[in-house]
């Protein structure tokens, strides 16, 4: 039997799958795989070393460690997705979502800072804007989600000197769709190395470096939600982060203690991937 042949006894055995959408996933992880064994001339040993990086990757995992979002996003793969989902549909651009994010941060009134651990190391940073749809007119009761890791780097969740939701909070526009939001400017920081993300980016030549940024998700009703950042101008990695996600739009200027950056929404209905 040839590796042909058997590729499509393989891709045949899911013919008679019940759900349509599974067994077209299915059958296109089965070809790319066979297809990568083959091109690489993969040895036993080395699916072997794989599937125990995979083991090793499932044993790390968490309620606060996800170790195959690290691995997704390093690959690439997280920024893809999220391209290919957000489609053409317009307005800001999305990035990578991250593991970091927490439900249930704390709703903030307009202007009110999410400090709640000052640190010697922070340097205070305004960031303003509007939310805004496609023609420009404001959006009321858009909800901005933001989160950045402390001044030391890190975020809340990784670090045990810090309160809960230190650096999270939920803010909701006015009829003028402006946001004020009172919080440090952040610093570039390195994701998780002690696992096998952190083992195929150093032992490929790689770094493990982010480049300065605020997490948003921002919505409101009847428009299309968008995941993104915004990065610090002055990072040093904005031109090498390690998941691929900085975005020319979303590059802003943060040296002076204040920024500006409004965020576009798409209708609900926007261009479906
Ligand atoms: C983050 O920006 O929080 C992040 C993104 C990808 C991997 C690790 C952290
Ligand atoms: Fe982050």
């Amino acid at each position: 039997m040839t590796p042909e042949q058997h590729l499509a006894e393989v891709l045949a055995s899911y013919d008679d799958s019940p759900n349509d959408r599974l067994a077209e996933i299915t059958r296109s992880l089965v070809r790319h795989l066979h297809s990568f064994v083959t091109e690489v001339g993969l040895t036993r040993e080395e699916w072997f070393r794989g599937i125990e990086e995979l083991k090793r990757a499932g044993q790390l995992c968490t309620d606060e460690r996800q170790e195959f979002v690290l691995l997704s996003d390093t690959l690439g793969v997280s920024m893809l997705v999220e391209m290919i989902n957000h489609g053409d549909a317009g307005g800001t651009e999305p990035t990578v979502f991250g593991p970091f994010h927490l439900e249930g941060a704390p709703r903030k009134e307009m202007g009110e800072s999410i400090i709640v651990d000052v640190m010697d190391t922070d340097q205070n940073l305004v960031v303003t804007g509007s939310v805004l749809d496609l023609d420009g007119n404001p959006i009321e009761g858009a909800e901005l989600d933001v989160w950045e890791t402390a001044s030391n780097g890190f975020y809340d969740v990784q670090d045990e000197n810090q309160s809960e939701m230190n650096m999270r909070g939920i803010f909701t526009t006015g009829a003028d769709g402006r946001y004020e939001i009172h919080a440090v400017r952040p610093i570039d920081y390195t994701i998780p190395d002690d696992g096998p993300g952190g083992d195929l980016l150093f032992n490929n030549g790689r770094h493990n470096w982010r480049p300065a940024h605020f997490h948003f998700v921002v919505s409101a009703p009847g428009y299309r939600s968008v995941i993104t950042h915004l990065f610090d101008s002055e990072s040093n990695y904005i031109d090498s982060d390690a998941v691929f996600g900085v975005r020319d739009s979303l590059v802003v200027d943060m040296a002076s203690g204040t920024c500006d950056f409004d965020f576009v929404l798409a209708p609900e209905a926007a261009a479906q991937p």
